[in-house]
């Protein structure tokens, strides 16, 4: 029997580098609140059942910025984004096998396309772990002393950035991700909880255009993103 998929979204964050009166998850991006850019390839996936929007306890915003329907669950996020994830897999408990997927995607990434979802499945469907989409880095790397001078030039063979949706077995992640906070270390990523397990993430190839929202800048970006795909 093919597993079945469920999403968690972590939405529970302040959005301090933004440095908006609001949380960056409600920002207005071509007439739509971020995070519903931000939910839709996911809603439009047919493999997945629901999706959890982990969500701060005293934030009722989302009940304005998405459509409540069956297939849409809330958990309470945590102080980290770590904690957060973790809380949205426990909502999952009595619906998610063990074998199940959970794909995790940051309400912060709005431009993820639909194909990226497709890939993961169809590149990770026989992997007993899961993987994450990534991008090879194409910039070269300086290191910096702490003038703000270059050290010396970081060879960038084999390194990747980390981006979401990353897709990881419900049981595993789920304890891969208690067990890394339990130890102290607040990773930043569910692949890094993996990794602290002893699992080896598979790289997916996904998009550059499938950014995070970060700061001000990053959200012109993210409109022209939208809107060339609009208009294709
Ligand atoms: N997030 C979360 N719970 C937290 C912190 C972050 O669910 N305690 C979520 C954010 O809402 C975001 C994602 O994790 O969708 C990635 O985090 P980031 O881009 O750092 O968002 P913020 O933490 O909101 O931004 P900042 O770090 O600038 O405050
Ligand atoms: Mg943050």
């Amino acid at each position: 029997m093919m597993a079945r998929a469920w999403a968690v979204v972590p939405a529970a964050g302040s959005g301090r580098r933004m440095g908006a009166a609001t949380a960056k998850q409600y920002l207005p991006l071509r007439g739509r609140p971020l995070l519903a850019h931000a939910l839709a390839p996911l809603l439009g996936c047919k493999r997945i059942e629901a999706v959890v929007l982990v969500v701060a306890p005293d934030d009722n915003g989302w009940r304005e910025a998405v459509a409540p329907g069956p297939r849409l669950l809330t958990a309470p996020g945590g102080p980290e984004r770590c904690h957060s994830v973790l809380n949205g897999l426990a909502a999952l408990a009595d619906r998610a096998a063990d074998d199940d997927w959970v794909l995790v995607h940051d309400a912060a990434r709005p431009c993820l396309p639909a194909e990226d979802v497709e890939a993961l499945f169809e590149q990770l469907e026989q992997d007993p772990v899961g993987g994450l989409l990534a991008l090879p880095l194409a910039d070269t790397l300086k290191q910096a002393d702490d003038q703000g001078h270059v050290l010396g030039t970081v060879p960038r063979e084999g390194l990747w950035r980390a981006l979401t949706p990353q897709m990881f077995r419900y049981g595993l992640l789920r304890q891969a991700l208690a067990a890394a906070i339990e130890s102290g270390d607040h990773v930043t990523d569910e692949a890094a909880a993996m990794e602290l397990a002893g699992h080896r993430p598979a790289l997916v190839a996904g998009s550059g255009s499938n950014l995070k929202v970060t700061t001000p800048a990053d959200l012109a970006l993210a409109e022209a993103v939208l809107r060339a795909r609009e208009e294709q």
